[in-house]
This record gives C-alpha cells, structure tokens and sequence, in this order.
C-alpha cells in the first residue's frame, strides 16, 4: 500500500494557509500499490504523468513553463500539428514545431486522416529529427472536424485507423521512435469504439494509447467516464494505457490510478493558468508531501515568467494575443476586482503584465475554491455531424480526403 499525504506543509517557497480543518479532510488517497514503471518506447515517464496536447495553449513557453515544476522526465505533449502543413512545409507549422534544447523526449501530436499522408510527415519528422514521440489526434470534437470525418470520426472506420497506424509506425521505426494514439470513447452512447481503436493500435504496433474518456457528442461537458479507462486497460493488455478525463488536483490522479489501473494519467485542463499543478502531481505520484498552492503574488511572477517565455519565443504583439486568455485562468477564485481584472485580459506590452502584477495584493492565499474544473466545459451536443452514410460501413476505408486539414485542437 502506498499511502500519500495530500496537502501536508512542504515547500518553503510556499506560504502555509490551509486551515486545519480542510488539511484534515483533503488527506490520504491510497493506490493499491506503487504504479509500475511507466515506458513510452525507450522512454521511461516518471512519474507518469502526461501534460495533454492542447492547440493554441502547449507551446513551447507554456511547455517549459510546466517543466519548471513537474518532472524532467515526465511527458509534455506539443500543440497539435497538421500533418499535411509537416509534408507542405508550412513555415508557421515548422515554428510550432520547436522545442528546447532540454526537452527530451520531444513529443509531438499529430493531426490527420490520409495513411499516406501520415507515414509521409513522420518519415520527415523522424528523418530530420524534429521530434522523439509522435502521438496522433483522434479526439477532436468539434463539428468542422467530424462532418468531414476527421478527429474523432475516425475511429469508427476500422480498417482506415489500422491503414493509418501501420503507416505511421513503420515510418518511425526506424529511427526508434514510439508512436501513440489518444482518442475518445466513441462518437456517442450507441457507437462506442474505444475498446476496438485499443486493440487495433496494439496490433498494429503502438507504443501507448491514451483514453479521454468521454464521447464525441459529450465535448466536454458532465464528467468522464473512468470506468471506461479500466475496460481499456483489461482489453489492452501489452502496452500502456493512460487515463485522461477531470483531473483537476494531485488527488485525482491517484484516485484515476487507483480506480482505473491505468499506467498513467494525462492532464489537460487542470493545468490551465495553473502549470505548479505538475509539482503537486509529480508530489502525490512519488507518495511525498504536495506543495500549498501559490500565493497571488507567486502566481504573479509566474504569470510574467509565462508572458515573457512567450514573448522570447514569438514576439511581443503574439505573446500578448496569446497570454490574455491565460488570464482568468491564472487569476480564478483570487480577489482581483473587475476592473483590474479587464486590465489584465487587455493588455499589449510585456511591461504592462508587471504593473498589473505590482498592483496584486501578493499576502493573498491560493483560494481552495479555485481547484475544481476549470477550462471548457458546456453542454453536450445533440448530434455529432458525420459525412453522409459515415456509419454505414466501419470496415470501409476510403480516406475523406476534405478532413485533412485543420486548424484548432480538441
Ligand atoms: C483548449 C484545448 C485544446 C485542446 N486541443 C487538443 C489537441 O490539439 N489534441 C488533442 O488530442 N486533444 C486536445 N484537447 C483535449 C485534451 O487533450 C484532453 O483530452 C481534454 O481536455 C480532457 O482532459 P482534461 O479533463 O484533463 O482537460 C484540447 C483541450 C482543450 C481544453
């Protein structure tokens, strides 16, 4: 039995503000034992723990961000890439694709539907040494996406995911580097292909599969299906599979362990205005105390530190188009009046992010009521729109040629 104390005083960076009552209630969670070591291809991840690709949020600063405070040799997933922009050579896409000198492995998610198209861009990112982990996105919601069969329609083609993941791996074998799957429950209630996409990526010849366990139609609404991953981990027996859906603290992820057996958890939201999450992962997941969240004047300076990784990275104008959305985000549940706050959601200079912070009241405690959901949540759709006669035949493999480009994540 591991035991982990959740919440216990740690770091002395950190003010201790928890009121005794609430240390008491947040205390102990139990895996059943130690999770096993987790490797992605020659990669071990520990503790295992996976930042979740996120477009428009997991760039390199908000990357490195993350890595300041969770592990070295834990999993930071890049934005996702279009495969067909890595075979075009698209110069906006090639500046994504940058990491740090010291990120290792370099993790890179992939969107697409073309096999060819696919094995072709990893050939490029494995051959000229862009990235040491592709994963591919089949996960994506949105309707743009589904009704052209992309993201998360794919899946229900079984033929064509296996064309794609043959391609895929036998272009990066080669050169040793493991390729992953993430993808969601399935399209809706009646059309769940979770437990096929895992048994055919494991064939075929992944490394690791990851479940957001949710369905298309779901987005990103009501809560995640946990039972779903541990069904996944029994179908899927000689590769490791990692949960991904609500975890929102340190504690979650040990319950998703626990309760799951996955072999490893991937974090998205949970993260959002909140990279120090990754310490108290990191924390609970090697069974030792979890640092107190950070005052709002620490939260301050990791705000500038955001702002300013952004701005060696893409420039000024850029970083603040980029960094205003992370502003709610970083200042939730704090007390920060509206008009401060306006200022904060607004602003076009480096230098105005510091005056803001200067005007922040830095003694205030990280509110407790700030580490529940945070990011997108909604409503479910109704319907998720698929091209004409989508469902009619799952050993289908035509390639829809029109989903192959694409633009946002999910
Ligand atoms: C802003 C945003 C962008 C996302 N972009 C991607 C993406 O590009 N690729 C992907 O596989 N999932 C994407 N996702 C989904 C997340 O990786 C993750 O599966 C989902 O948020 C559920 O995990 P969570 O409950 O920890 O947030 C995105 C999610 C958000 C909130």
């Amino acid at each position: 039995m591991m035991a982990v104390m959740t919440r216990a005083k740690a770091s002395v960076r950190e003010i201790d503000h928890i009121d005794p009552d609430e240390r008491m209630a947040a205390v102990t969670t139990t895996l059943p034992q130690a999770p096993t070591a987790l490797r992605i291809g020659p990669y071990p991840v520990d503790p295992p723990v996976v930042l979740a690709p996120m477009a428009g949020i997991t760039n390199r600063a908000f990357r490195r961000l993350c890595r300041e405070f969770g592990s070295a040799t834990s999993i930071y997933v890049c934005e996702m890439i279009t495969a067909r922009a890595v075979v075009e050579r698209n110069e906006k896409t090639l500046h994504m694709m940058s990491f740090d000198a010291d990120e290792h492995p370099r993790s890179m998610q992939l969107y697409g539907v073309d096999p060819k198209t696919l094995g072709e861009a990893v050939r490029i990112i494995v051959g000229e040494g862009w990235a040491d982990h592709i994963d591919l996105n089949l996960g994506c919601p949105v309707r743009k996406v589904t009704k052209l069969g992309g993201g998360s329609a794919l899946p229900y083609k079984r033929r064509l995911f296996a064309n794609i993941v043959r391609e895929m791996v036998a272009a990066a074998e080669p050169a040793g580097v493991p390729v992953t799957f993430k993808f969601r429950v399935g399209i809706d209630d009646d059309h769940h292909t979770y437990l096929d996409t895992g048994r055919i990526a494991e064939a075929e010849g992944a490394a690791a599969v990851a479940l957001h366990a949710r369905t298309a139609a779901q987005l990103y609404s009501g809560a995640a299906d946990w039972s779903a991953i541990a069904r996944l981990k029994e179908t899927v027996t000689t590769i490791p599979v990692l949960g991904n859906g609500d975890i929102f603290t340190a504690d979650d992820a040990l319950r998703m362990m626990s309760e799951t057996g996955c072999d490893g958890v991937v974090v998205g939201r949970g993260c959002l205005g909140r990279p120090w999450l990754f310490a108290e992962l990191s924390a609970a997941l090697r069974g030792e105390p979890i640092p107190d969240g950070p005052t709002l004047g620490r939260v301050g300076e990791i705000l500038v530190r955001h702002a300013t990784l952004l701005t060696e990275h893409d420039g000024e104008d850029k970083a603040m188009r980029d960094i205003r959305k992370h502003m709610a985000w970083y200042l939730m549940g704090f007390p920060v009046g509206s008009q401060l706050r306006r200022s904060f959601a607004t602003v076009s200079k480096l230098s105005q992010i510091e005056d803001l912070v200067g005007q922040l009241d830095p003694t205030v405690p990280f509110p407790t009521d700030a580490l529940g959901p945070r990011g997108r949540q909604g409503s479910p759709q109704t319907k998720v729109v698929l091209p004409e006669g989508w469902l009619d035949d799952p050993e289908d493999d035509t390639v829809p040629a029109a989903a192959d480009v694409m633009h946002s994540g999910g």
